[in-house]
């Protein structure tokens, strides 16, 4: 028998999908290969039960949905003191990929934007880049109950163009908020937004924030409830970026997007939604993924600000 969640996602399903606004990423040349119809649907409750519609199963990069996460890493790995001293956690205004530090105090205004990010990147523990990087894999993969896979395509395309993010990098460590190399920091940022996942995944992933950090199958605690609480307020705040406060607005969960076209939202103690359709507003979040979420969020009563 279908449950009123399997009507409303089909409900949501039918009435986004004719929706072609947007276009998909392509400034990482690898994404643009990206069929630009996928769309996919995934609702994971906080005790593991999964409903999905659509391309639920197909894979995509993660992207900057991986920045909640690491931020959770370097928060459990280096304490919350020692993250406060190198990040802000105020909404920015500003794209996700500017070039800038907070004038005031110095630093990345917040772990969501890319100099946020990468800043987190250098802080996940670990002694070389190969093991930093084992280590954010399996967080990831708890978080998702399977092993993920790096997409190598994705990195290296990243990896070789990634201009912009260098030159964040290169401003991070003039302004000394990176203790060690740039490259380094770079390198996993590069990988981590390269883990490929489905929106099934990523649906088991949010259902885990919403579950206070215990992935609802694998009953593996992945993450402290304190840092799940502090994660979920900075993706509140800034994890739509300069679409934050319409998000907060009109969805009123918190919840972070990806140019890969994955979006993830939480209801803390209720459930995880996951979206994935690779067109892209102008602020890099994907268009059938906020449609999706506002109207999810109308049907089901999730807005809980
Ligand atoms: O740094 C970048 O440009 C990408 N790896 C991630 C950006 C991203 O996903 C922004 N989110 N919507």
């Amino acid at each position: 028998m279908r449950s009123v969640v399997d009507e409303v996602i089909a409900q949501v399903f039918e009435l986004c999908r004719h929706d072609t606004g947007g276009a998909v990423a392509d400034y990482i040349p690898e994404l643009a290969s990206a069929d630009p119809d996928r769309f996919g649907i995934c609702v994971v409750t906080s005790q593991g039960h999964t409903y999905e519609i659509g391309d639920s199963t197909a894979e995509f990069t993660i992207q900057s949905i991986s920045k909640p996460l690491t931020y959770a890493m370097a928060l459990a790995d280096r304490g919350p003191d020692a993250v406060a001293a190198r990040v802000d956690v105020e909404p920015s205004g500003e794209p996700f990929n500017e070039i800038s530090l907070d004038p005031i105090t110095e630093r990345p205004r917040n772990p969501m934007i890319n100099a946020g990010a990468i800043t987190m990147a250098s802080m996940v523990g670990g002694r070389n880049v190969e093991e930093r990087f084992e280590r954010v894999l399996s967080a990831y993969s708890a978080f998702a109950g399977r092993r993920l896979r790096l997409d190598e395509q994705v990195y290296r395309s990243e990896a070789r163009t990634g201009y912009r993010n260098r030159a964040i990098g290169y401003m991070l460590r003039s302004f000394d908020i990176l203790g060690s190399e740039p490259d380094a920091a770079l390198d996993l940022y590069f990988r981590q937004c390269s883990i490929a996942l489905t929106c099934r995944d990523l649906g088991m992933m949010a259902a885990t924030l919403a579950n206070n950090g215990v992935n609802p199958l694998t009953r593996e605690r992945v993450l402290a409830p304190a840092l799940v609480e502090r994660t979920l307020s900075v993706m509140t705040t800034c994890g739509m970026y300069d679409a934050a406060g319409a998000w907060v607005a009109e969805v009123g969960l918190p919840a972070k997007s990806g140019v890969g076209g994955g979006v993830l939202a939480v209801l803390p103690g209720q459930l995880g939604i996951a979206v994935f359709s690779p067109r892209l507003d102008a602020h890099g979040n994907s268009v059938r993924g906020v449609q999706a979420c506002r109207e999810l969020s109308r049907l089901l009563e999730l807005h809980f600000m």
